[in-house]
């Protein structure tokens, strides 16, 4: 156990794009960075948790102009609806920034201003492929097809005046921060980066648009706006005060103690606000969480998949602490999570309502019956207690760690390992053959308290995640705000003896499993009708081969590490393999279907003894397995397997 009386932290999630409603994704970022404050709250932190929107950009302007509404009155309606998320969600942040705010906006012209007088800004030409109806500039390796990414339309050649924010200076720190330090978690993801951008050379990046107006003017030339990126970034140290007046914290807070983002927008958390910091000399953040996405039927959730689940619904039906365990439980760092219904509810029946409801029930009834409510002060130890004792102690210290490391998932599996022991002692003390025996009510009584304090120890840690039910959890358990306390949870003894306990309601209900799925995937699966597959027609003309054949090629699984894009060959992405036995390159026709991005760390079917072929002026050892369907072409992706396992 750790206490830090005091001492500050800071955290915050990334602003959201209020291009539409708040989904489970946005929930997921914002419920762990409130848990990770809550638990540094009850350590003794003095904690700064912010969050907030990110306002300006042609996206927002557009959507504007089609509802007409102006950009400020459609984010306004828009931010009301993130902000009702965050109070239905017990989302406990210290402050909310909004982009548009006066002070943000003045201090963002003011880092501008000192950028460009530092010499790190200079004016320059954008040279690119412009899509007109979309008034968006491209870069060559993101056009599809050689035609808009977002319309599908033709672009032409142009050319707009701009600002560049020179970054090859801060090249070799950047390296290093990824590389060497600990900023990165997990540090595996350094390998795509450093690769993906910083082997290949930090260019030079674009930092000022004139094509819209929604934006933040440059002062000393206001046809130009900032670019979005830099003008979101600078929230985390705007909110604090840094270039303004409003606010006077940014000599407590700064640094950072953890940005937390999911993996589409590491690339500007690793490397551009590194980069920026460095130029305006600043001190950099200490540690940059990276999480994966919840994803639904396998795609990331998003707005414009019209995939997304919405947390009202769902939070409406069993809770916003069971919807709050249940996304925090299923995410690991450095992973994706599919978000399933089915998964979703026998994961609140078997945890929360069978597991930790159900030994609160079990233990308040029991106190209630054999006791009227109140224990007697004469108990008895006995077999069993001290393993159950020596667990509970030794938790907290055990979720410090994991959630130092930012690694929820395993906070709370730890803490259900202990809710689990303690399940089991009932099982092994059997109270109820105890109470049968007037001399055996000291042990009886011992018991029960045993089952008291544990669970006083794990919703007291529990509170940081489930800050809504765990306060009804200590009014049962006879528990307060003297004893349900963080520095009290390493501690066994703390409730009194003679502790009184108050029967209460259910704390998570048991779900009908079959009947809510049925509802659930009424409500959010039909937001997207899986497309009815077409008889395919029998492929003709193929030889049969007997399992000799078949037996020559040599299947394995391998993890893919590093992923690139083939500059010289659009169709081309460049893999780097862990088969199991070493690293392997190979060049796979899948661009224009997966973004590296997609497909780092995840394990796929390699045909390990092909021979070795130079594709587009890359070796390519082998190949990977993929199924064609239509237009499509997916990847066939392993779960749970080990690089090197041979597929037969
Ligand atoms: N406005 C930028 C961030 C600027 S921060 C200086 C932005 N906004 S966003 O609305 O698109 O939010 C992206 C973030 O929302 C992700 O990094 C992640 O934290 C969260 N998520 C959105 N969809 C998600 C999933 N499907 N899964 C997990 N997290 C998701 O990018």
């Amino acid at each position: 156990m750790q206490k830090h009386n005091g001492e500050k932290y800071y955290i915050t999630t990334p602003i959201y794009y209020p291009s539409g409603n708040p989904h489970i994704g946005h929930c997921y970022t914002t419920t762990a960075c409130d848990s990770i404050a809550r638990y540094r709250r009850m350590q003794g932190y003095d904690v700064m948790f912010l969050t907030g929107t990110d306002e300006h950009g042609l996206k927002i302007e557009q959507k504007a102009a089609e509802l007409g509404v102006t950009p400020k009155q459609y984010v306004d309606d828009i931010v009301l609806i993130f902000k009702k998320l965050w109070k239905f969600m017990n989302i406990n942040y210290d402050r909310y920034i909004r982009t548009t705010d006066d002070y943000h906006v003045e201090a963002v012209q003011k880092i501008f201003k000192a950028l460009y007088d530092k010499g790190y800004i200079y004016k320059g030409e954008y040279k690119g492929k412009y899509c007109t109806p979309c008034e968006s500039f491209w870069t060559e390796s993101q056009l599809i097809d050689g035609k808009c990414p977002e319309c599908g339309r033709e672009v032409t050649e142009a050319k707009e005046e701009a600002y560049f924010f020179k970054m090859s200076p801060f090249a070799d720190r950047i390296e290093k921060l990824l590389t060497e330090t600990d900023y990165l978690q997990p540090k595996t993801r350094a390998v795509e980066l450093v690769n993906n951008f910083i082997k290949p050379g930090l260019e030079d990046l674009c930092v000022s648009r004139t094509s819209f107006k929604w934006g933040i003017p440059v002062t000393f030339d206001p046809d130009h706006v900032v670019y979005v990126w830099i003008d979101a970034l600078s929230n985390y140290i705007t909110a604090l005060g840094y270039g303004n007046d409003h606010y006077n914290d940014y000599d407590k807070f700064w640094p950072a103690d953890v940005h937390m983002v999911a993996k589409d927008i590491m690339r500007f958390h690793a490397i551009i606000w590194p980069a920026m910091l460095m130029a305006l000399d600043l001190p950099l953040p200490k540690h940059l969480a990276v999480h994966g996405w919840i994803t639904f039927n396998g795609q990331k959730m998003s707005k414009s998949l019209g995939n997304v689940v919405d947390p009202f619904i769902l939070g409406e039906r069993y809770g916003a602490d069971a919807i709050r365990y249940h996304i925090l439980r299923e995410m690991a760092l450095g992973a994706d999570s599919s978000f399933s219904n089915e998964i979703m509810i026998n994961r609140i029946n078997s945890d929360l309502a069978n597991g930790l409801g159900n030994l609160v029930s079990r233990t308040v009834a029991m106190a209630d019956k054999y006791f009227g409510g109140t224990l007697p002060e004469e108990q008895e130890s006995g077999e069993f207690d001290d393993d159950l004792i020596a667990q509970a102690t030794a938790l907290t210290d055990i979720v410090d760690g994991f959630i130092d490391k930012t690694q929820i998932n395993n906070a709370l599996a730890e803490i259900f390992k202990v809710v689990s022991r303690a399940n089991k002692y009932i099982d092994e003390t059997t109270p109820w053959i105890l109470a049968k025996d007037e001399s055996k009510k000291p042990r009886l009584a011992r018991v029960l308290y045993n089952l008291l304090e544990t669970i006083r120890i794990c919703s007291t840690l529990l509170s940081a995640f489930m800050p809504t039910t765990m306060p009804e959890v200590w009014r049962q358990i006879g528990a307060d705000e003297t004893t349900a306390v963080y520095e009290k949870t390493s501690e066994f003894g703390v409730l009194p003896a003679n502790v009184t306990v108050q029967k209460g309601d259910i704390i998570f209900p048991r779900i009908d499993v079959e009947k809510e799925i049925e509802e659930l995937n009424k409500i959010i699966g039909s937001q997207k009708e899986e497309p009815k597959a077409e008889k395919k027609e029998k492929p003709e003309g193929l030889a049969m081969i007997g399992i000799e054949d078949f037996a020559k090629i040599e299947l394995r699984a391998a993890k893919i590490l590093a992923c690139e894009p083939v500059k010289k060959a659009k169709k081309l992405l460049k893999l780097t393999l862990d088969d199991g036995f070493g690293e392997r390159t190979v060049a796979s026709g899948i661009a224009k279907y997966y973004k590296p991005d997609e497909l780092i760390g995840k394990t796929v079917v390699l045909v390990a003894n092909l021979k070795p072929a130079v594709l587009c002026g890359v070796e390519s050892n082998g190949m990977i397995l993929a199924a064609v369907s239509g237009d499509d072409v997916k990847v066939i992706f392993l779960d749970g397997v080990e690089s090197g396992s041979k597929i037969s």
